[in-house]
């Protein structure tokens, strides 16, 4: 793919004729890990669902500037289960699967596979609606990884994980390699991802766009301890 997988220049976006919720948002990402933090309310998911195309569309809404994606972006909502479209996880993998994968025994090997990556393997075969969040937000990240897109957005895809899960969510996401991943989250262990390019949102404005590092000084505590630049000793009490 070549380089630019998002850019954006100058953008503007806004719901339904109200106030701009993004305000002038350069951005250039190319192929790697990128986490987009800010607080509550600061635009992230905005942010998404303008490099999905979504505003003007999907959602009321008006966006200015320029935008321009480069190859199939896939977006999995905070509310994650208008992702899930097929009645059991088997079926939704299996599904996704199928836009990449072919022949029934290797689309079988590749459920598999990928449900034991998620730890899904036990329900399988149980009806959506009697997963539990966590469990149904799992499904989410997996059959969107199973879609193999050239750019995966996830908007807090950590919300309902517990730590393993977590961890697991992480190294699974850490080792998709070679492609365009975005993460819009608050947790600081997003910057586990080891991300190339940090984003700091703040009242819809880009607050910082660079490394880990360029943005340091932007960064709570917590978030500078757990990307480990700073340690227990240097910081304490920080784990408030
Ligand atoms: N569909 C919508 N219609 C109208 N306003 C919206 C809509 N979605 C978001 N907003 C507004 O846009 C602003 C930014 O919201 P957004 O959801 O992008 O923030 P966020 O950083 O994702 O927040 P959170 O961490 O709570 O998910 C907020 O003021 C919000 O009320
Ligand atoms: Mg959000």
């Amino acid at each position: 793919m070549a380089h630019g997988v998002v850019s954006l220049k100058s953008v503007y976006a806004r719901y339904n004729g109200r106030d701009w919720v993004l305000k002038d948002v350069t951005l250039e990402l190319e192929e790697g890990i990128h986490v987009v933090l800010g607080g509550s309310g600061s635009g992230k998911t905005t942010l998404l669902r303008v490099i999905a195309g979504l505003i003007g569309h999907v959602y009321n809404g008006e966006v200015r500037g320029i935008v321009s994606v480069n190859g199939r972006a896939v977006l999995v909502p905070q509310l994650f289960d208008a992702f899930i479209l097929m009645p059991t996880p088997r079926q939704e993998l299996m599904y996704s699967l199928s836009t990449h994968v072919s022949g029934e025994h290797e689309l079988r090997s590749e459920t598999l596979r990928v449900a034991k990556e998620f730890g899904l393997t036990y329900l399988l075969d149980r009806p959506v609606h009697k997963l539990s969040s966590g469990e149904r937000q799992r499904l989410a990240i997996a059959s969107a990884l199973s879609l193999n897109p050239d750019i995966l957005m996830l908007d807090e895809p950590l919300a309902h994980l517990d730590k393993e899960m977590v961890d697991k969510t992480l190294e699974s996401l850490r080792s998709r390699g070679g492609r365009a991943l975005i993460v819009a989250e608050h947790r600081a262990k997003t910057l586990l991802l080891n991300p190339s390019t940090l984003s700091i949102l703040e009242g819809g404005q880009l607050k910082c766009t660079g490394t880990v590092n360029d943005c340091i000084d932007l960064l709570p505590l917590y978030h500078r301890v757990v990307a480990g630049v700073e340690t227990y000793s240097e910081a304490p009490g920080c784990l408030v």
